[in-house]
């Protein structure tokens, strides 16, 4: 029988598609679920998966590796798409796919399946990169094809195949997870007027019950990479969920915004990123003291760029390397640390030094140690606006 890898993550789409994918494709289903730090048990997964019929079920940690080879290159460009996604979804979707063809080819199978609708960016994600690296590979995407129209006959269907489904237990939302952010959608969300109720979060308090007194802290990079938290030294995954933990308990990044999608539709979606907001913060601070003018404006143009690269599913892409190129160089200077403030929602920066700082109190100063030469100043606006001056 053929074989087919599946990218499973135990909910209800993916696990009708175990059995869909069998029934009627007739093929051998192999799952492949990754932990991203999304806080489920995965065993329950894996058993789930093999239950439902799965010749085998591969969970793998994928948390450093992610982190590593796509969180922090995100991080280093300050990636954010209008202005306020910080790709948590996104980022994760190349990495996935990149894995699903290593099972697909150690398994011997020559088709994938996934289990994204036909509206959203992830099934453009992970096709678009499982083609950037082995294009021979068939891709099945069982919610574009099969006949259930809605909601109520999946379940339907989950029931008559005893596809175990706590209906009560099944959130109204949509929800995407790992260690980099929370997205979320589906339900009353869809409607942009109404305020998301409480329940849509997942890791961040609300104002009312947050501290009333700021929490400070600080923030160690090297090459742009952040090391270490309060003068501890931390690897990168630990140091991410701590500062989740922190900044979930201030309520810091949600974020409520209709976005543009890919495929051309808007979406209204809730973001829940306090790891990456603070990280994003102190890592833009820190660049503001180490980085020369043009080389922070011309990031910040490519920044643009390089996030819709991540949100357009075009990770594997000879811009996108080139792009992480030019920005590994800038990230040189990155070292030093910054100071912030936590308090209801608010991350603010409060000090920053490195020792590639640029910053010269000497230069910088109205006091007596005024170095700066100001006479200077009267020939470079004579000829900085000379242009200016020829119009009648
Ligand atoms: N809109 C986000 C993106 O395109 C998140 C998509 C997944 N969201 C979800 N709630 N399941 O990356």
């Amino acid at each position: 029988m053929d074989k087919i890898v599946l990218a499973y993550s135990g909910g209800l789409d993916t696990s009708c598609m175990i059995k869909w994918l069998q029934d009627r494709l007739k093929v051998d289903v192999i799952t492949y679920t990754s932990d991203l730090g999304q806080d489920i048990d995965l065993d329950k997964v894996k058993d789930k998966a093999l239950k439902l019929g799965a010749k085998k079920a591969i969970v793998e940690d994928l948390k450093d590796e992610f982190v590593r080879d796509y969180v922090f290159p995100s991080l280093r460009i300050n990636a954010i798409y209008e202005e306020g996604y910080l790709l948590a979804t996104a980022l994760s979707r190349p990495l996935i796919a990149k894995k699903l063809i290593e099972v697909a080819r150690k398994e011997g199978a020559k088709k994938i399946a996934h289990g994204c609708t036909g509206k959203g960016n992830d099934q453009v994600r992970f096709e678009v990169s499982i083609g950037a690296i082995d294009p021979e590979l068939e891709i099945i995407a069982p919610a574009r094809i099969w006949e259930f129209k809605s909601r109520e006959d999946e379940i339907e269907y989950a029931k008559e195949n005893s596809i175990g489904i706590d209906v009560s237990k099944e959130s109204p939302y949509s929800i995407d997870r790992n260690l980099w952010g929370v997205s979320i959608e589906c339900g009353v969300l869809e409607d942009p007027w109404i305020e998301p109720p409480e329940d849509v979060y997942q890791i961040t308090k609300a104002l009312k019950d947050t501290p009333d007194t700021p929490t400070y802290i600080e923030i160690y990079f090297e090459g742009g990479i952040p090391k270490e938290l309060d003068g501890k030294g931390l690897r990168p995954v630990e140091l991410i969920n701590r500062l989740t933990k922190i900044g979930g308990l201030n309520g810091i990044g949600r974020v409520d915004m209709v976005e543009n999608r890919l495929i051309g539709i808007k979406s209204r979606e809730i973001y829940e990123m306090p790891a990456a907001t603070i990280l994003y913060k102190a890592h833009r601070a820190l660049e503001s003291l180490v980085l020369d003018r043009e080389t922070a404006h011309f990031k910040e143009l490519i920044s643009i760029k390089y996030s819709e690269l991540i949100y357009y599913g075009l990770w594997y892409s000879t811009l996108r390397e080139s792009l992480d190129a030019f920005v590994q160089h800038t990230q040189k200077r990155v070292t030093g640390r910054v100071k912030l403030k936590l308090y209801k929602g608010n991350v603010q920066v409060i000090g920053r030094r490195s020792p590639h700082s640029l910053y010269k109190h000497e230069l910088a100063t109205y006091d007596k140690e005024d170095v700066f030469d100001h006479k200077a100043a009267e020939g470079f606006i004579k000829i900085w606006g000379l242009p200016y001056r020829q119009y009648d």
